[in-house]
């Protein structure tokens, strides 16, 4: 409604503008200043009669830059945001600069030395002679600045063009500079960095004496001298305004600036960010911006799909049948159908009003339950039933946390309060399979009152937070001609047929085709190496599931057991030669090798030995005396481990203290069954990085071990962190075919208190189920006291 009013008044004041030149014109003919004046702007808007087609004549931008930087900053200026000014936006440089990127001001006689006074006096000049009568607004900006320029745009319609005004960043200098700058207490400047605006009026009057502001300069500052010229000729200060430093950001970090991460308050709230010194942080800050304003769309895309649904069901219409609504005879609500390029998406789902209840369950089973989040996570879902807040749903609390933030404080500045996060204290969320995310959260704020009465309290808030899904998009990548080995699979089809064949048929026969995309071949040998030092009678259940899943099958593994020769286990230490000579007499073809060492033991350095004994391109897997597998599992990683490209690091499912459990189920658990895997049988070892499959050539690359650790531990992580660094990808999942058989934890004594107790922590965390430990502290209830 607003801005139809807003167009009314427009309308009719260029109206009445024409008929007074009109008047004008036929009363006088000496009258032709004004009358060229009237045709080149507002006459123009009224041939297209759009209030869009005043956007190009809203703001002209001056960028000042110099001839090393064209292809650079102001080319990445240029095709990012100078791409989108609604006006016009122009390059200066030095006389005789040439580039055939950016639209290009070479100035006469003005060369690239610093400080640029010339060069910015010269563009005010230019902009003045060329343009003063086509743009209501200048802006003298960097080649390091980012501008939003719609929300400049916003900001600009909202003020008065035609009053002198001098819009920046308000310096007074530094406090070394303080008497230096030759300003009087009350005089000012527009710190040039984040961008000066001047209307057309400043312009007009400043414009003409910029040779007397050249010929006056007190001191090398090009901004300060700007600001002088300008309070000189156009009588203006820079504005006096706090919010200034606010929605015209400078950060203070250098070239470090906007290199970062971008998702700041700070970021969020400007309208022009500087300094943008490396051209790619420009194209990247770009990028971020563009998705935030996708974001916002959406979010404006799901409030339209509402109003529909709403007036529709105002109509009364259901709203699940809107697809197929008229709004009058043979006028379709929806003039295009699914599939169709025009599709606006299912108002039925993307409609659906915010609540938490818009998801009704029919069933009891239906029933969505919540999962809390506090400095942990509490689930039920997983088989761990607390654990830390993985990295995906930190990054998604903290945008919450942002967008909540910034509604809270959107009326801030009207109420003379600013409210700042602190803390969650605790929330809920669940995923909610037709509409998305819902969250409950707890938020500890600080509520600070800076007018009237001041204060600063702590207040808690809840908030309620809905993230709705906004349809499928689906994104056809040409993958033809990029490297790798997708290149001869898709070839055949268009990508997104291949994606809606699989989505759409039958899973189990079309998900071959994205397995053996990789050339997997079932023969490949894997080369198992196992640490060993004493254990025998666990080292025997080892050989019993290596002899029925790789020696009876006749798989393609061999085995490296690198062995301990130790003062306190030299009886375990002969059986297990003896053991492993057995096997090998029984199957002679089988590749069965013993390394053995007196060494100290250390895990990294005895894996170490056991790579030394594979072949250059060998498959090898880092395995533990505790683990029993199944051939499903020996297919996994033949599968998840690509030479140069993927390394497989599978989660082991542990089992608890058999003291806790069904008695026969460590019997069972050779070869390892499917029903073993429940709540109470054991948990998801999220922490061990130990089993690994890894190419030995890739291990090669990557550094080894890093053999200075000793004992055990860490070396897993350390290797884990070095792929993680490394461009190779990393499978984590858990595998169901790898069991890790409970075996006392010692606590050693000699550890240090912090470490001990790690070490205890883990101890108590494989003891038993929680429902376990839970019935047997009730049944034993009075022992506890
Ligand atoms: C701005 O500077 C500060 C410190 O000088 C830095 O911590 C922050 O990350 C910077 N912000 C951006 C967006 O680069
Ligand atoms: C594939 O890339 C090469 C160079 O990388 C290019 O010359 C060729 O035109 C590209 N072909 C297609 C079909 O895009
Ligand atoms: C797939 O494996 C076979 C047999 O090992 C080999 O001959 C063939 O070259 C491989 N193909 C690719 C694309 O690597
Ligand atoms: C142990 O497991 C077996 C096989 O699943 C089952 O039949 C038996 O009832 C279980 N015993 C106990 C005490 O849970």
């Amino acid at each position: 409604m607003a801005r139809r009013n807003r167009l009314l008044k427009l309308t009719l004041g260029i109206l009445i503008g024409i008929i007074a030149s009109q008047l004008i014109d036929s009363d006088s003919s000496g009258f032709c200043h004004v009358e060229k004046n009237m045709e080149v702007s507002p006459l123009k808007l009224i041939d297209q009669e759009n209030a869009r087609s005043s956007n190009k004549n809203l703001l002209f931008v001056g960028v000042m830059t110099a001839a090393k930087y064209l292809d650079t900053r102001a080319k990445a200026a240029y095709d990012t945001w100078g791409k989108e000014v609604p006006g016009k936006v122009m390059f200066f440089s030095s006389e005789n600069s040439y580039s055939a990127h950016v639209p290009l001001v070479a100035l006469p006689g003005v060369d690239d030395s610093y400080p640029p006074q010339k060069k910015s006096f010269m563009m005010l000049r230019y902009m003045y002679e060329e343009f003063a009568d086509q743009y209501e607004w200048f802006l003298r900006a960097d080649d390091d600045v980012y501008i939003r320029t719609d929300r400049l745009e916003e900001l600009l319609r909202s003020v008065d063009s035609r009053k002198p005004w001098f819009i920046g960043q308000t310096g007074r200098g530094t406090t070394d500079e303080l008497g230096l700058l030759a300003l009087d207490s009350d005089e000012n400047f527009c710190m040039g960095g984040p961008g000066v605006l001047m209307s057309r009026e400043t312009l007009r009057r400043a414009a003409p004496h910029v040779d007397r502001c050249l010929a006056h300069l007190y001191t090398t500052h090009e901004d300060v001298e700007l600001g002088r010229c300008v309070r000189r000729y156009a009588g203006v200060a820079c504005t006096w305004s706090y919010e200034m430093q606010v929605i015209l950001y400078h950060n203070q970090s250098g070239p470090a600036a906007f290199s970062g991460d971008l998702k700041q308050k700070e970021v969020h709230k400007a309208i022009t960010l500087h300094p943008v010194k490396q051209p790619q942080n420009m194209y990247r800050l770009h990028n971020y911006v563009k998705g935030l304003k996708i974001q916002q769309d959406q979010q404006d895309s799901i409030l339209l799909h509402r109003d529909i649904a709403m007036s529709m069901q105002e109509l009364g219409y259901r709203i699940s049948s809107l697809d197929t609504a008229d709004l009058a005879e043979n006028v379709p609500l929806f003039p295009v159908g699914k599939g169709s390029d025009g599709y606006l998406g299912d108002t039925s789902i993307l409609g659906a009003p915010s609540s938490l209840n818009r998801y009704t369950p029919r069933d009891l089973k239906d029933v969505l339950e919540w999962e809390l989040i506090s400095k942990t996570i509490y689930s039920h879902r997983d088989g761990n039933p607390r654990r830390r807040i993985g990295t995906s749903m930190k990054e998604g609390l903290n945008d919450i946390i942002i967008e909540v933030m910034e509604l809270i404080n959107a009326y801030s500045n009207q109420r003379g309060r600013i409210i700042d996060f602190k803390d969650i204290l605790y929330g809920y969320w669940r995923l909610d399979p037709i509409y998305g995310v819902d969250l409950i959260l707890d938020l500890l704020l600080v509520y600070r009152k800076y007018r009237g009465h001041k204060m600063t309290v702590q207040v808690r808030r809840h908030a309620y937070v809905q993230q709705t899904y906004t349809g499928i998009f689906v994104k056809e990548i040409d993958t033809r001609n990029t490297t790798g080995s997708l290149v001869s699979a898709t070839e055949s089809l268009p990508v997104h047929k291949k994606l809606v064949n699989q989505l759409f048929s039958k899973i189990s026969e079309k998900l071959q085709p994205i397995l053996s995309i990789h050339n997997i071949t079932t023969d490949t040998n894997i080369n198992f190496i196992l640490p060993l030092s004493g254990r025998f009678n666990t080292f025997r259940r080892f050989m019993k599931t290596y002899e029925e899943v790789c020696l009876k099958e006749m798989e393609a593994t061999k085995l490296y057991v690198i062995l301990y020769k130790e003062e306190n286990s030299l009886e375990d230490f002969q059986k297990t030669l003896d053991l492993v000579e057995d096997l090998r007499q029984k199957y002679p073809s089988s590749v069965l090798r013993i390394i053995w060492t007196e060494e100290k033991f250390a895990r990294g350095k005895a894996l170490q030995l056991g790579v030394d004994e594979v072949e250059e391109d060998g498959l090898m897997l880092f395995i533990d005396v505790d683990i029993v597998f199944d051939k499903h599992s020996l297919q996994r990683m033949r599968r998840n481990t690509v030479l140069n490209k993927k390394i497989y690091f599978p989660i082991v499912y542990s089992l608890y203290n058999p003291k806790f459990l069904n008695e026969t189920l460590s019997e069972r658990v050779n070869p390892v069954t499917p029903d073993v895997i429940n709540e109470d049988n054991g948990f998801w070892r999220q922490f061990g990085f130990g089993i690994v499959s890894i190419y030995r050539s890739d291990f090669k690359n990557l550094g080894g071990f890093d053999l200075m650790i000793t004992g055990w531990g860490y070396e897993d992580v350390t290797l884990f962190d070095n792929v993680v660094r490394s461009g190779l990808k990393i499978v984590r999942t858990p595998d169901p075919g790898l069991v890790h058989v409970f075996h006392q934890v010692k606590c050693d004594d000699s550890l240090d208190a912090e470490q001990k107790n790690m070490c205890l922590g883990t101890k108590a965390s494989t003891l038993g189920s929680l429902r376990n430990l839970q019935n047997i502290f009730l049944k034993y209830k009075d022992l506890f006291r």
